[in-house]
């Protein structure tokens, strides 16, 4: 198959404005990208970047401004049209198709494929191992997209774009799911291909925008601040240009928690959607008012125990003690009765209902409780009240409260879970991956609320990936690695090198 796109040489937007209702979300912005050129477009939450991005890839109109590829200007009126240009963008929320094989999902996007009467599947698949091979990137044709941990479908999302025949490559947030080595090895894949492509790359990390790109744009509120070269500048200079002041992530430096032990998992067996033991006789046990750090590799188990402990998956065996009372196979609505807080991995499909405005989102799990209802109707004032006051808390970006919250930022959506969950004064809040997503400032405050919640004498299990998020808050850290917990490290005694041993799967103190 061939490409049938022809080469981007440059690409130019000029003076474009993109209104929402009561948001200015594109104000007057022109920024040009050169042939190989890797562009990294970073700013706060809501300052704008996929808007612009959907604007480049046909799926919103600009109100004013132009595009200008290789010199001409163009009109895209939806994203084929900037396929048929050799466009390409792998989107901050993932649009595979769950049920369907991966093969299945790059066919539905691959035109060249369909005849009036028939689909050419042989086709698809050659082209996919045309594409694995060329940049080594190893993707099964036949699996289903649900069986596939985040990174393996973030490398479908790349294939599927390149299939397509893209020449230019817009990628929003590609790693902010993904495990360090995964990164690492998809920067190493994106400096190999800027030989051939011009890439625009969105993410809140900047040390990877340092270590990628070669031109920085800061957007703010809309409208461009920042342009210059990468080399001329820090990941500190950048942070601060991008949010006006100094960020300085929080410790936790409290002596060690002797609170009682309120949480207590005991021999616990669950399986994985595959079918296979994700958790083999897990221990572990959180104290109030400690914070336990879940260290691991993700797709060792950390989803499987977070869903189990919520009522979301069936208990094999074992015991999930919650202040005494046996959590195992209980409802979700029990689990959240009991006073669990839980903040998910998957904040569009589990953490909100996109449809719902953002006051409603804020109270999905006390719709019924007396505080905002009232003989089966709604406390609408208090409703109100309750959004009013944790939008400005937690600084979401919108421009009032009744719109649905599907139409805010990836950040923003990610704001209104954990307002709702912090604010919901749970007894106990399981935080999986909690700052993923959210930009600098934001986290910061995130991290600030967990210890206050700590203070409070909440226990908090903290999933995450990211060491550094990790050893700065945690009381102890315990190591997840198939399934089981390899070991439980005080915090003196956690460090990164300590840390990537166990996680790794070497158990033997000697190693250490
Ligand atoms: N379809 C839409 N309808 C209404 N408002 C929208 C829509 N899409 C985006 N917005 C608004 O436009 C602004 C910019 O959002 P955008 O998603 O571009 O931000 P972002 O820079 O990508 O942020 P993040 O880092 O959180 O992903 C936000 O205020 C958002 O609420
Ligand atoms: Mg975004």
């Amino acid at each position: 198959m061939e490409i049938t796109t022809k080469k981007i040489t440059s690409l130019r937007v000029e003076h474009i404005t993109k209104r929402f209702p009561g948001v200015l979300a594109s104000d007057d912005i022109s920024l040009s990208i050169g042939e190989g050129e890797i562009l990294a477009l970073v700013g706060e939450n809501g300052a704008g970047k996929t808007t612009l991005m959907n604007i480049l890839m046909g799926l919103y109109q600009p109100d004013e401004g132009r595009i200008i590829i290789n010199g001409e200007e163009v009109r895209f009126r939806s994203p084929n049209d900037a396929f048929a240009a050799g466009l390409g963008m792998v989107h901050q929320q993932y649009m595979l198709v769950p049920n369907m094989t991966v093969l299945e999902n790059i066919a539905l996007g691959y035109k060249q494929a369909w005849s009036l009467f028939k689909l050419d599947l042989a086709m698809v698949r050659e082209r996919i191992e045309e594409i694995s091979k060329k940049y080594g990137l190893h993707v099964d044709p036949d699996a289903f997209i649900w069986q596939l941990s985040v990174g393996e479908q973030q490398r479908v999302e790349l294939v599927k774009t390149l299939c397509l025949g893209a020449r230019f490559l817009i990628l929003d947030e590609p790693t902010s799911a993904l495990t360090p080595q995964e990164t690492d090895e998809l920067i190493i894949l994106l400096k190999r291909m800027a030989s051939e492509l011009s890439i625009i790359f969105i993410s809140h990390k900047l040390q990877e925008v340092k270590d990628l790109s070669d031109t920085i744009t800061i957007l703010r509120h809309g409208a461009v601040v920042f342009q210059g070269n990468t080399t001329d500048h820090s990941p500190s200079d950048i942070a601060a240009l991008m949010t006006g002041h100094e960020v300085e992530l929080p410790l936790n430096e409290e002596p060690p928690c002797d609170g009682e032990i309120v949480l207590n998992i005991k021999d616990l067996k669950v399986k994985s959607d595959r079918g296979f033991l994700a958790l083999n006789k897990l221990n572990l046990s959180i104290r109030s008012g400690e914070i336990v750090g879940l260290a691991g590799v993700s797709g060792n188990g950390q989803r499987e125990l977070a869903e189990a402990i919520n009522g979301l998956r069936k208990v094999e065996s074992g015991e999930i003690l919650f202040y005494g009372e046996d959590l195992a196979n209980r409802s979700p609505h029990h689990v959240i009765e009991a006073g669990m807080g839980y903040i998910p991995e998957e904040r569009n499909t589990e953490g909100i209902v996109p449809s719902f405005s953002i006051k409603e989102n804020l109270i999905l799990k006390d719709a019924s409780h007396p505080e905002f209802s009232k003989h089966t109707f709604l406390r609408n004032k208090e409703i109100d009240k309750n959004a009013t006051d944790l939008r400005i808390k937690f600084d979401i970006r919108s421009p009032n409260i009744s719109i649905a919250a599907g139409s805010l930022s990836g950040g923003n959506i990610q704001k209104v879970i954990l307002a709702r969950e912090i604010s919901r004064k749970p007894k106990f809040l399981i935080a999986v991956y909690p700052i993923r997503g959210l930009d600098l400032g934001a986290a910061e405050f995130i991290h600030r609320q967990l210890l206050e919640k700590r203070k409070e004498g909440i226990g908090i299990l903290l999933v995450s990936e990211e060491l550094d998020e990790i050893l700065d808050l945690s009381d102890r850290v315990a190591v997840i690695f198939k399934g089981e917990i390899q070991q439980v490290l005080n915090r003196k005694d956690a460090n990164r090198r300590s840390l990537g041993i166990l996680m790794a799967g070497v158990k033997d103190d000697q190693n250490i």
